[in-house]
Protein backbone atom coordinates (compact mmCIF):
# COMPACT_ATOMS: atom_id res chain seq x y z
CA UNK A 1 0.00 0.00 0.00
CA UNK A 2 1.45 3.27 -1.10
CA UNK A 3 0.02 5.58 1.50
CA UNK A 4 1.22 9.16 1.96
CA UNK A 5 1.41 10.33 5.23
CA UNK A 6 2.57 13.68 6.95
CA UNK A 7 2.24 16.89 8.30
CA UNK A 8 -0.97 18.69 7.04
CA UNK A 9 -1.05 21.59 9.49
CA UNK A 10 0.85 23.20 11.92
CA UNK A 11 0.33 25.91 14.88
CA UNK A 12 2.94 26.97 17.06
CA UNK A 13 2.26 28.76 20.51
CA UNK A 14 5.56 31.15 22.51
CA UNK A 15 5.68 32.12 25.64
CA UNK A 16 4.99 36.35 26.13
CA UNK A 17 8.10 37.54 27.19
CA UNK A 18 11.22 37.61 25.22
CA UNK A 19 14.70 38.91 26.17
CA UNK A 20 17.63 40.42 24.17
CA UNK A 21 20.60 38.17 23.60
CA UNK A 22 22.24 41.59 23.29
CA UNK A 23 20.54 42.69 26.50
CA UNK A 24 22.08 39.82 28.39
CA UNK A 25 25.39 39.42 27.02
CA UNK A 26 25.63 42.95 28.52
CA UNK A 27 24.45 42.21 31.01
CA UNK A 28 27.13 39.21 31.95
CA UNK A 29 29.72 41.23 30.86
CA UNK A 30 30.50 38.92 27.63
CA UNK A 31 31.08 40.79 23.75
CA UNK A 32 27.65 40.83 22.39
CA UNK A 33 29.08 39.40 19.20
CA UNK A 34 29.81 36.08 21.23
CA UNK A 35 25.89 35.07 21.61
CA UNK A 36 24.93 37.03 17.87
CA UNK A 37 27.61 35.85 15.94
CA UNK A 38 29.48 33.07 18.20
CA UNK A 39 26.25 31.52 18.69
CA UNK A 40 24.10 32.87 15.96
CA UNK A 41 20.57 34.30 18.11
CA UNK A 42 19.08 37.15 18.22
CA UNK A 43 16.19 36.41 20.92
CA UNK A 44 15.38 34.01 23.57
CA UNK A 45 11.40 33.16 24.65
CA UNK A 46 11.09 33.60 28.46
CA UNK A 47 8.67 31.54 30.16
CA UNK A 48 6.83 32.41 33.58
CA UNK A 49 5.80 29.52 35.70
CA UNK A 50 2.12 29.77 34.35
CA UNK A 51 3.78 29.03 30.75
CA UNK A 52 4.71 25.66 31.80
CA UNK A 53 5.00 22.93 29.05
CA UNK A 54 0.73 22.17 29.38
CA UNK A 55 -0.51 25.40 28.56
CA UNK A 56 1.96 26.14 25.90
CA UNK A 57 0.76 22.50 24.41
CA UNK A 58 -2.49 23.13 24.77
CA UNK A 59 -2.42 26.75 23.40
CA UNK A 60 -0.47 25.41 20.06
CA UNK A 61 -3.71 22.71 19.92
CA UNK A 62 -5.84 25.22 20.00
CA UNK A 63 -4.38 27.32 17.14
CA UNK A 64 -4.34 24.43 15.39
CA UNK A 65 -8.01 23.46 15.65
CA UNK A 66 -8.56 27.35 14.89
CA UNK A 67 -6.50 28.18 12.20
CA UNK A 68 -7.30 25.53 10.24
CA UNK A 69 -10.91 24.57 11.19
CA UNK A 70 -10.06 20.79 11.98
CA UNK A 71 -12.80 18.75 13.23
CA UNK A 72 -11.52 17.51 17.09
CA UNK A 73 -13.64 14.51 15.70
CA UNK A 74 -11.04 13.71 13.09
CA UNK A 75 -8.48 13.03 15.52
CA UNK A 76 -8.01 9.86 17.01
CA UNK A 77 -4.45 10.09 18.88
CA UNK A 78 -2.58 12.78 21.16
CA UNK A 79 1.12 12.28 21.25
CA UNK A 80 2.88 15.24 22.95
CA UNK A 81 6.72 14.91 22.94
CA UNK A 82 8.37 16.92 25.70
CA UNK A 83 11.51 16.57 28.44
CA UNK A 84 9.69 18.74 30.66
CA UNK A 85 6.62 18.03 31.60
CA UNK A 86 4.79 18.81 34.92
CA UNK A 87 4.24 14.78 36.37
CA UNK A 88 6.28 11.81 36.66
CA UNK A 89 2.95 9.64 35.72
CA UNK A 90 0.08 11.46 34.25
CA UNK A 91 1.07 12.81 30.90
CA UNK A 92 1.06 16.59 29.13
CA UNK A 93 -1.13 14.82 26.39
CA UNK A 94 -4.02 13.99 28.69
CA UNK A 95 -4.37 17.51 30.36
CA UNK A 96 -4.34 18.41 26.90
CA UNK A 97 -7.31 16.21 25.67
CA UNK A 98 -9.34 17.55 29.10
CA UNK A 99 -8.23 21.07 28.65
CA UNK A 100 -9.41 21.41 24.68
CA UNK A 101 -12.57 18.83 24.93
CA UNK A 102 -11.35 16.47 22.46
CA UNK A 103 -13.09 13.37 21.86
CA UNK A 104 -12.91 10.18 24.50
CA UNK A 105 -12.17 7.92 21.29
CA UNK A 106 -8.90 8.98 21.98
CA UNK A 107 -5.10 7.27 21.90
CA UNK A 108 -3.12 9.98 24.09
CA UNK A 109 0.51 9.17 25.50
CA UNK A 110 4.01 11.02 25.92
CA UNK A 111 6.76 10.46 24.26
CA UNK A 112 10.37 11.04 26.25
CA UNK A 113 13.64 11.11 24.84
CA UNK A 114 15.31 15.08 25.04
CA UNK A 115 14.94 16.47 21.88
CA UNK A 116 13.96 13.54 19.90
CA UNK A 117 10.69 12.91 21.63
CA UNK A 118 8.82 14.60 19.43
CA UNK A 119 10.53 12.99 16.63
CA UNK A 120 9.74 9.77 18.29
CA UNK A 121 5.98 10.91 18.34
CA UNK A 122 5.78 11.84 14.78
CA UNK A 123 6.77 8.82 13.98
CA UNK A 124 4.50 6.94 16.04
CA UNK A 125 1.80 8.82 14.62
CA UNK A 126 2.57 8.45 11.07
CA UNK A 127 3.44 4.80 11.49
CA UNK A 128 -0.28 4.69 13.00
CA UNK A 129 -1.62 6.25 10.22
CA UNK A 130 1.00 3.65 7.19
CA UNK A 131 -0.01 0.56 8.49
CA UNK A 132 -3.76 1.28 8.06
CA UNK A 133 -4.75 1.57 11.91
CA UNK A 134 -6.03 4.73 12.07
CA UNK A 135 -9.31 4.12 9.71
CA UNK A 136 -9.23 7.57 8.06
CA UNK A 137 -8.36 9.75 11.32
CA UNK A 138 -5.60 12.09 11.97
CA UNK A 139 -3.27 12.60 14.63
CA UNK A 140 -2.15 15.39 16.61
CA UNK A 141 1.53 16.03 17.75
CA UNK A 142 2.84 18.47 20.09
CA UNK A 143 6.52 19.12 20.88
CA UNK A 144 6.27 21.36 23.71
CA UNK A 145 9.61 22.74 26.57
CA UNK A 146 10.98 24.88 28.49
CA UNK A 147 14.48 24.78 27.62
CA UNK A 148 16.14 26.49 31.19
CA UNK A 149 19.55 26.41 32.35
CA UNK A 150 19.88 28.42 34.88
CA UNK A 151 21.19 32.16 35.43
CA UNK A 152 25.15 32.97 34.71
CA UNK A 153 25.09 29.46 33.21
CA UNK A 154 27.23 28.72 30.00
CA UNK A 155 24.27 27.27 28.53
CA UNK A 156 21.95 30.62 29.55
CA UNK A 157 21.76 32.33 25.88
CA UNK A 158 20.75 28.69 24.52
CA UNK A 159 17.49 29.06 26.71
CA UNK A 160 14.06 29.58 24.84
CA UNK A 161 10.69 27.75 25.41
CA UNK A 162 7.46 27.07 22.94
CA UNK A 163 5.31 24.07 21.33
CA UNK A 164 5.00 23.40 18.30
CA UNK A 165 1.44 21.30 17.35
CA UNK A 166 1.10 19.02 14.09
CA UNK A 167 -1.82 17.44 12.27
CA UNK A 168 -0.38 14.29 10.90
CA UNK A 169 -2.59 12.79 8.56
CA UNK A 170 -3.02 10.74 4.93
CA UNK A 171 -3.45 14.52 3.21
CA UNK A 172 0.62 16.06 3.83
CA UNK A 173 -0.90 19.87 2.72
CA UNK A 174 2.47 20.80 4.41
CA UNK A 175 4.95 18.23 4.29
CA UNK A 176 5.06 14.03 2.78
CA UNK A 177 7.23 12.06 5.00
CA UNK A 178 9.33 9.98 3.05
CA UNK A 179 8.21 6.58 4.49
CA UNK A 180 10.94 4.37 5.63
CA UNK A 181 13.63 6.13 4.54
CA UNK A 182 15.66 7.01 7.63
CA UNK A 183 18.69 6.42 9.87
CA UNK A 184 19.06 6.04 13.52
CA UNK A 185 21.92 6.57 15.94
CA UNK A 186 21.51 6.30 19.43
CA UNK A 187 24.41 5.88 22.33
CA UNK A 188 24.20 6.00 26.36
CA UNK A 189 26.03 9.35 26.62
CA UNK A 190 26.05 12.24 28.94
CA UNK A 191 26.15 15.27 27.39
CA UNK A 192 22.92 16.95 28.78
CA UNK A 193 19.96 15.32 31.28
CA UNK A 194 18.18 16.94 33.76
CA UNK A 195 17.95 14.43 37.00
CA UNK A 196 15.12 14.09 39.07
CA UNK A 197 13.87 17.09 40.96
CA UNK A 198 15.62 19.32 39.27
CA UNK A 199 14.36 22.19 36.82
CA UNK A 200 17.66 22.85 35.35
CA UNK A 201 19.55 20.44 33.15
CA UNK A 202 22.93 19.40 33.65
CA UNK A 203 25.14 20.02 30.72
CA UNK A 204 28.56 19.16 29.39
CA UNK A 205 28.05 22.00 26.87
CA UNK A 206 31.20 21.12 24.59
CA UNK A 207 30.94 17.20 25.28
CA UNK A 208 27.53 17.56 24.26
CA UNK A 209 28.71 19.64 20.33
CA UNK A 210 30.69 16.29 19.91
CA UNK A 211 27.99 13.73 20.50
CA UNK A 212 25.47 15.74 17.99
CA UNK A 213 27.87 15.48 15.32
CA UNK A 214 28.54 12.05 16.12
CA UNK A 215 25.23 10.91 16.02
CA UNK A 216 24.81 13.17 12.82
CA UNK A 217 27.28 11.52 11.35
CA UNK A 218 26.17 8.11 11.47
CA UNK A 219 22.49 8.76 11.19
CA UNK A 220 23.20 10.51 8.14
CA UNK A 221 25.33 7.43 6.59
CA UNK A 222 21.90 5.15 7.33
CA UNK A 223 20.00 8.18 5.32
CA UNK A 224 22.03 8.18 2.41
CA UNK A 225 21.92 4.20 2.07
CA UNK A 226 18.32 4.02 1.93
CA UNK A 227 17.92 7.35 -0.32
CA UNK A 228 20.62 5.96 -2.75
CA UNK A 229 18.64 2.66 -2.79
CA UNK A 230 15.29 3.76 -3.10
CA UNK A 231 16.98 6.88 -5.85
CA UNK A 232 15.16 9.34 -4.20
CA UNK A 233 19.35 10.87 -4.25
CA UNK A 234 21.53 9.58 -6.68
CA UNK A 235 25.52 9.31 -7.45
CA UNK A 236 26.66 11.74 -9.28
CA UNK A 237 28.53 15.33 -9.21
CA UNK A 238 27.01 16.75 -6.51
CA UNK A 239 26.54 15.25 -3.37
CA UNK A 240 23.48 13.56 -2.35
CA UNK A 241 23.20 15.95 0.40
CA UNK A 242 23.29 18.86 -2.06
CA UNK A 243 20.39 17.14 -3.36
CA UNK A 244 18.17 17.74 -1.01
CA UNK A 245 17.29 21.23 -1.66
CA UNK A 246 17.21 22.37 2.22
CA UNK A 247 18.38 20.34 5.72
CA UNK A 248 16.48 21.69 8.94
CA UNK A 249 18.56 20.46 11.94
CA UNK A 250 17.87 20.67 15.51
CA UNK A 251 19.07 23.85 16.52
CA UNK A 252 20.15 23.87 20.32
CA UNK A 253 21.86 27.66 18.90
CA UNK A 254 21.91 28.42 14.96
CA UNK A 255 25.68 28.08 15.17
CA UNK A 256 25.34 24.47 15.92
CA UNK A 257 22.97 23.87 12.45
CA UNK A 258 26.50 25.51 10.70
CA UNK A 259 28.57 23.31 12.29
CA UNK A 260 26.28 20.31 11.60
CA UNK A 261 25.89 21.20 8.17
CA UNK A 262 29.37 21.53 7.66
CA UNK A 263 30.61 18.47 9.49
CA UNK A 264 27.45 16.25 7.34
CA UNK A 265 29.77 17.52 3.89
CA UNK A 266 32.59 16.29 5.82
CA UNK A 267 31.21 13.13 6.15
CA UNK A 268 29.80 12.59 2.73
CA UNK A 269 33.02 13.86 1.39
CA UNK A 270 35.13 11.55 3.18
CA UNK A 271 33.16 8.66 1.98
CA UNK A 272 33.45 9.63 -1.23
CA UNK A 273 37.21 9.74 -1.21
CA UNK A 274 37.95 7.20 0.91
CA UNK A 275 40.48 9.68 2.55
CA UNK A 276 40.87 13.05 4.29
CA UNK A 277 40.65 15.77 2.50
CA UNK A 278 43.96 17.59 1.20
CA UNK A 279 44.86 21.65 2.19
CA UNK A 280 43.97 22.59 -0.89
CA UNK A 281 40.53 20.23 -1.08
CA UNK A 282 39.63 21.22 2.57
CA UNK A 283 40.09 25.24 1.16
CA UNK A 284 37.83 24.60 -2.11
CA UNK A 285 35.55 23.14 0.21
CA UNK A 286 35.36 25.71 3.32
CA UNK A 287 33.91 27.98 0.27
CA UNK A 288 31.72 25.46 -1.15
CA UNK A 289 30.37 24.85 2.48
CA UNK A 290 29.77 28.19 3.18
CA UNK A 291 27.44 28.62 -0.45
CA UNK A 292 25.93 25.55 0.93
CA UNK A 293 24.95 26.62 4.69
CA UNK A 294 23.61 30.39 3.16
CA UNK A 295 21.47 28.32 0.90
CA UNK A 296 19.92 25.14 2.01
CA UNK A 297 20.07 25.66 6.19
CA UNK A 298 19.93 29.38 6.69
CA UNK A 299 15.89 29.94 6.08
CA UNK A 300 15.50 27.13 8.88
CA UNK A 301 16.77 28.96 11.27
CA UNK A 302 14.46 32.43 11.19
CA UNK A 303 12.55 31.38 13.91
CA UNK A 304 15.58 30.11 16.43
CA UNK A 305 16.89 32.97 15.91
CA UNK A 306 14.14 35.01 17.67
CA UNK A 307 12.90 32.36 20.57
CA UNK A 308 16.04 29.92 21.41
CA UNK A 309 16.08 26.76 22.07
CA UNK A 310 12.80 24.36 21.95
CA UNK A 311 14.03 21.32 22.47
CA UNK A 312 11.16 19.42 21.17
CA UNK A 313 9.77 21.79 18.86
CA UNK A 314 13.23 22.75 17.39
CA UNK A 315 13.61 20.94 14.53
CA UNK A 316 9.97 22.00 13.66
CA UNK A 317 10.68 25.23 13.92
CA UNK A 318 12.94 25.11 11.83
CA UNK A 319 9.95 23.12 8.95
CA UNK A 320 7.65 26.07 10.02
CA UNK A 321 10.56 29.07 9.38
CA UNK A 322 11.88 27.35 6.08
CA UNK A 323 7.38 26.90 5.06
CA UNK A 324 7.10 30.36 6.09
CA UNK A 325 9.59 31.97 3.74
CA UNK A 326 10.09 29.95 0.98
CA UNK A 327 7.09 27.61 0.93
CA UNK A 328 5.68 28.65 -2.43
CA UNK A 329 8.92 28.24 -4.29
CA UNK A 330 9.74 24.91 -2.37
CA UNK A 331 6.62 23.04 -3.48
CA UNK A 332 7.17 19.72 -4.59
CA UNK A 333 10.79 20.04 -3.16
CA UNK A 334 12.86 17.28 -1.17
CA UNK A 335 13.65 18.28 2.53
CA UNK A 336 16.27 16.59 4.92
CA UNK A 337 15.52 16.72 8.97
CA UNK A 338 17.67 15.92 11.20
CA UNK A 339 16.79 15.53 14.69
CA UNK A 340 18.58 15.10 17.87
CA UNK A 341 17.87 14.26 21.98
CA UNK A 342 20.65 14.11 24.13
CA UNK A 343 21.36 11.35 26.26
CA UNK A 344 21.13 10.30 22.63
CA UNK A 345 18.73 9.39 20.54
CA UNK A 346 19.11 11.09 16.80
CA UNK A 347 17.11 10.18 13.22
CA UNK A 348 18.19 11.93 9.65
CA UNK A 349 14.86 11.35 7.35
CA UNK A 350 13.00 13.68 4.57
CA UNK A 351 10.05 14.75 3.00
CA UNK A 352 8.50 16.75 -0.07
CA UNK A 353 7.27 19.86 0.52
CA UNK A 354 3.42 19.99 -0.54
CA UNK A 355 1.89 21.70 -3.48
CA UNK A 356 0.11 24.20 -1.13
CA UNK A 357 2.46 24.41 1.40
CA UNK A 358 2.89 28.10 1.56
CA UNK A 359 -1.09 28.89 1.42
CA UNK A 360 -1.38 26.28 4.25
CA UNK A 361 1.44 27.96 6.31
CA UNK A 362 0.17 31.59 5.91
CA UNK A 363 -2.89 30.29 8.63
CA UNK A 364 -0.19 29.92 11.40
CA UNK A 365 -0.16 33.50 11.51
CA UNK A 366 4.15 33.57 12.37
CA UNK A 367 4.75 36.73 12.33
CA UNK A 368 1.69 38.22 14.28
CA UNK A 369 2.90 35.65 16.87
CA UNK A 370 6.36 36.65 17.25
CA UNK A 371 4.88 41.09 16.86
CA UNK A 372 2.63 39.91 19.87
CA UNK A 373 5.57 39.52 22.19
CA UNK A 374 6.47 41.87 24.38
CA UNK A 375 10.62 42.25 24.98
CA UNK A 376 11.25 42.07 28.85
CA UNK A 377 14.46 43.92 30.53
CA UNK A 378 17.23 41.84 32.13
CA UNK A 379 15.28 42.89 35.96
CA UNK A 380 12.28 41.15 34.13
CA UNK A 381 14.40 38.23 33.02
CA UNK A 382 15.61 37.64 36.37
CA UNK A 383 12.66 38.24 38.59
CA UNK A 384 10.53 35.59 35.88
CA UNK A 385 13.63 33.03 36.30
CA UNK A 386 13.57 33.20 40.43
CA UNK A 387 9.68 32.86 40.42
CA UNK A 388 8.38 29.26 42.05
CA UNK A 389 6.96 26.91 39.76
CA UNK A 390 4.46 25.92 41.85
CA UNK A 391 2.90 28.91 42.11
CA UNK A 392 2.77 31.15 38.97
CA UNK A 393 1.77 35.16 38.94
CA UNK A 394 -1.74 35.96 38.33
CA UNK A 395 -2.16 36.56 35.19
CA UNK A 396 -5.15 36.97 32.95
CA UNK A 397 -4.49 35.08 29.75
CA UNK A 398 -4.77 36.13 26.21
CA UNK A 399 -7.86 34.64 24.18
CA UNK A 400 -7.04 31.37 22.56
CA UNK A 401 -4.16 31.20 25.33
CA UNK A 402 -4.13 28.97 28.56
CA UNK A 403 -2.22 29.31 31.71
CA UNK A 404 -1.48 27.28 34.74
CA UNK A 405 -2.80 28.98 37.65
CA UNK A 406 -1.82 27.20 40.94
CA UNK A 407 -2.38 23.55 42.48
CA UNK A 408 -4.78 22.40 44.59
CA UNK A 409 -5.33 19.11 46.32
CA UNK A 410 -1.94 17.98 44.21
CA UNK A 411 -3.90 18.85 41.82
CA UNK A 412 -2.60 21.34 38.54
CA UNK A 413 -5.14 24.10 37.46
CA UNK A 414 -5.32 25.63 34.31
CA UNK A 415 -7.66 28.62 32.80
CA UNK A 416 -8.16 29.54 29.22
CA UNK A 417 -7.91 33.10 27.68
P1 LIG B 1 30.72 28.70 25.81
O1 LIG B 1 31.80 27.79 26.23
O2 LIG B 1 30.38 29.81 26.72
O3 LIG B 1 31.02 29.34 24.40
O4 LIG B 1 29.39 27.86 25.59
P2 LIG B 1 32.29 29.16 23.45
O5 LIG B 1 33.49 29.70 24.12
O6 LIG B 1 32.34 27.79 22.88
O7 LIG B 1 31.88 30.18 22.30
C1 LIG B 1 30.78 29.95 21.49
C2 LIG B 1 31.09 30.44 20.09
O8 LIG B 1 31.21 31.88 20.11
C3 LIG B 1 32.42 29.93 19.54
O9 LIG B 1 32.22 29.72 18.15
C4 LIG B 1 33.37 31.12 19.75
O10 LIG B 1 34.46 31.15 18.85
C5 LIG B 1 32.42 32.26 19.48
P3 LIG B 1 32.75 28.34 17.49
O11 LIG B 1 34.22 28.32 17.68
O12 LIG B 1 32.08 27.22 18.25
O13 LIG B 1 32.30 28.43 16.08
N1 LIG B 1 32.82 33.55 20.07
C6 LIG B 1 32.69 34.72 19.44
N2 LIG B 1 32.24 35.03 18.21
C7 LIG B 1 32.22 36.36 17.84
N3 LIG B 1 32.67 37.34 18.67
C8 LIG B 1 33.12 37.08 19.91
C9 LIG B 1 33.15 35.71 20.35
N4 LIG B 1 33.54 35.09 21.49
C10 LIG B 1 33.31 33.77 21.31
N5 LIG B 1 33.53 38.06 20.70
C11 LIG B 1 27.89 26.26 24.64
C12 LIG B 1 28.80 27.45 24.36
C13 LIG B 1 27.08 25.97 23.38
C14 LIG B 1 28.74 25.03 24.97
C15 LIG B 1 26.94 26.59 25.83
O14 LIG B 1 26.11 27.67 25.49
C16 LIG B 1 26.08 25.41 26.27
O15 LIG B 1 26.50 24.60 27.08
N6 LIG B 1 24.82 25.31 25.76
C17 LIG B 1 23.91 24.23 26.11
C18 LIG B 1 24.27 22.90 25.46
C19 LIG B 1 24.00 22.85 23.99
O16 LIG B 1 23.28 23.67 23.44
N7 LIG B 1 24.54 21.81 23.30
C20 LIG B 1 24.31 21.63 21.89
C21 LIG B 1 24.42 20.18 21.45
S1 LIG B 1 23.41 19.08 22.45
C22 LIG B 1 21.79 19.35 21.87
O17 LIG B 1 21.58 19.94 20.87
C23 LIG B 1 20.66 18.81 22.71
C24 LIG B 1 19.92 19.84 23.52
O18 LIG B 1 19.08 20.61 22.68
C25 LIG B 1 19.11 19.18 24.64
C26 LIG B 1 18.18 18.04 24.31
O19 LIG B 1 18.43 17.18 23.49
O20 LIG B 1 17.17 17.97 25.01
C27 LIG B 1 20.85 20.83 24.20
Amino acid sequence: MNQRVGIEALAVAVPERFLSLEDLAIARGVEPAKFTAGLGGREMAVADPGEDSVALAATAVAKLLKSYAIDPNRVGMLVVGTETGVDHSKAVASYVQGLLGLPRAMRTYDTQHACYGGTAALMAASDWIAAGHAHGKAAIVVCADIARYGLRTAGEPTQGAGAVALLVSDKPDLFELDRGICGMASSHVFDFWRPLGSREAVVDGHYSINCYLEALGDAYAGYRKLALEREIVRHSEQLPSEQLSRIAYHVPFCKMAKKAHLHLRKCELKARLGRELTAEEQTAEDRAAAIAFETQVAPTLALAARIGNTYTGSLYLGLASLLHTQGASLAGKRIGMFSYGSGNSSEFFSGVVGAHASAAIAKAELDQLLASRRRVTMEEYEQVMEMNAATPPQAQPRPGTFRFVGVTDHRRRYVAG
